[in-house]
């Protein structure tokens, strides 16, 4: 067999235009949202990269299937399709729906959690950390080395440092460590996987110590891309086979299935512990709503039970991740630098290396990211200071985050290939005018998630 391309896995029946802009017009849209695109309206906008989380295109299955909804208060026929879909792959007996991820993580945390408790993690996304820490307790981030240099090449940069968890253990002791948790793929580590050695291997710590393990199952199906990809003994396995594995190793998950559940909104939580899952479907009845919808729409469900085993088809995970790394490959052919290997669902650039003329203070990601707005109309989101550092109220002292990235997140089956050539024709543009970009100052803040909010001003 001849080497053929990789090609988009399905055709389009549904399409929905996008908006040309002129740079003088985008420069004014640009201005009127201080310099944050999180404030730009999206119609302004050509190729949004802002994120992948709900931002996917749904298939004629679902789409099929949410016809079939059933929106009974309780018992829906939906429910129990939802959950035989999430058991088959996930394996765990209990799953209660959830509007989206960070509902699953607040009923967990505030169930599992109690102030002054730890909560590791290979690194915590933004709302889990902030639900762990608005309970009372901390949550700590156990990368590896080699997941917090960009340039470094590692099959599995996304693993947790065994060894650290253990030390952590006998630090503070195993009373304190309510669960231990995995995120997989590790998003704010650069999306990249963890190995399902490092799961077996962190498992196995968890039950010495009698420590529940979660996985943060959000983008479950490309991580079991890159482990048959790129771990021995498993090129032969299909990744629903690989899913089952790793989950086998687990207690419980928390997921939104706005990313790898193929849907607009929704999430789920799930457990195999069924004293646990009682007290959890009580806090759910306060803010989410019956335990067999839990802040969902029937047919919601229904196109959740669709997207999950969608999401795992060969022949997608190929596709979908042969298109990020393609982004990936042009942009460092460009000479942008980006965390090494590409990830599952983004491409993450390091803009302080990219812009050193701008030092962290002057919000190096943030600049880029409106650069790259006012060069083609593409919208993508800072992860550096703005999103994670802060400024002392009284002086003004900015305290810097490690990294100044900007990430590029592709929506799932939604752009072609001739789209992410557009972007790298633009950041192509941004990167010969580099030198021209300016930093910024922040004029205006909201903590402690300031990067929805905040405003911006060039800084000279
Ligand atoms: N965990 C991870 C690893 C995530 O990436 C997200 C969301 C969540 C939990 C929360 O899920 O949004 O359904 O409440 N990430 C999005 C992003 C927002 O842009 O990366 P949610």
């Amino acid at each position: 067999m001849p080497t053929r391309s990789i090609i988009e896995p399905f055709r389009i029946k549904s399409v929905e235009p996008i908006r040309m802009t002129t740079r003088l017009e985008r420069e004014h849209f640009l201005e009127d949202a201080g310099y944050n695109p999180f404030l730009l309206r999206a119609e302004n906008v050509l190729i949004d990269l802002l994120t992948d989380s709900g931002t996917g295109a749904m298939s004629a299955e679902q789409w099929a299937a949410i016809m079939r909804g059933d929106e009974s208060y309780a018992g829906a026929t939906s429910y129990y399709r939802f959950a035989e879909a999430v058991k088959g792959i996930f394996g765990f007996r209990y799953v209660l729906p959830t509007h989206q991820g960070r509902a699953a993580e607040r009923i967990l945390f505030t169930t599992v959690c109690k102030p002054g408790d730890i909560v590791p993690n290979n690194t915590h996304f933004d709302t889990t950390r902030a639900n762990i820490e608005y309970v009372g307790a901390q949550a700590i981030d156990l990368p590896i080395a080699e997941g917090l240099q960009p340039e470094l090449l590692h099959p599995f940069k996304g693993n947790m440092d065994v060894d650290a968890l253990e030390a952590l253990i006998a630090d503070v002791g195993a009373e304190r460590i309510p669960l231990v948790m995995l995120t997989i793929t590790n998003n704010s580590g650069g999306g990249q996987p963890v190995s399902m050695a490092n799961v077996k291997a962190v498992s196995s710590v968890c039950k010495r110590h009698g420590l529940p393990l979660y996985i943060d199952a959000c983008r479950f199906a490309e991580n079991a891309w890159f482990i048959r990809e790129r771990e021995m003994g498993y090129a032969q396995m299909s990744a629903r086979d690989i899913a089952r594995e790793l989950f086998s190793y687990a207690d419980g998950c928390t997921m939104s299935a706005k990313k790898d559940g193929l849907v607009n909104i929704g999430g789920f939580l799930a457990t195999n512990d069924e004293g646990l899952s009682r007290q959890e479907s009580r806090l759910l009845v306060l803010t989410e709503g019956f335990p067999t919808y839990g802040g969902l729409a029937g047919r919601d469900l229904e196109a959740i039970a669709v997207g999950l085993n969608e999401v795992l088809d060969e022949d997608y995970l190929r596709y979908r991740i042969a298109s990020t790394a393609y982004l990936g490959r042009h942009l460092s052919d460009i000479g942008i630098p980006i965390v090494q290997p590409p990830g599952g669902h983004a491409i993450y650039i390091d803009a302080a290396a990219m812009l050193p003329h701008i030092p962290p203070e002057m919000f190096p990601g943030q600049a880029l990211v409106g650069e790259m707005y006012l060069e083609g109309g593409v919208r993508a989101v800072e992860i550096g200071t703005v999103m994670f550092g802060s400024t002392n109220a009284e002086t003004g002292e900015i305290r810097t985050a490690a990294l100044e990235l900007v990430r590029l997140a592709i929506p799932r089956r939604v752009y072609t290939q001739s789209h992410i050539d557009y972007v790298c024709e633009v950041m192509s543009d941004v990167f010969a005018g580099r030198k021209r970009i300016g930093g910024l100052r922040m004029v205006w803040q909201d903590p402690p998630l300031r990067h929805f909010t905040a405003r911006f001003a060039p800084a000279r």
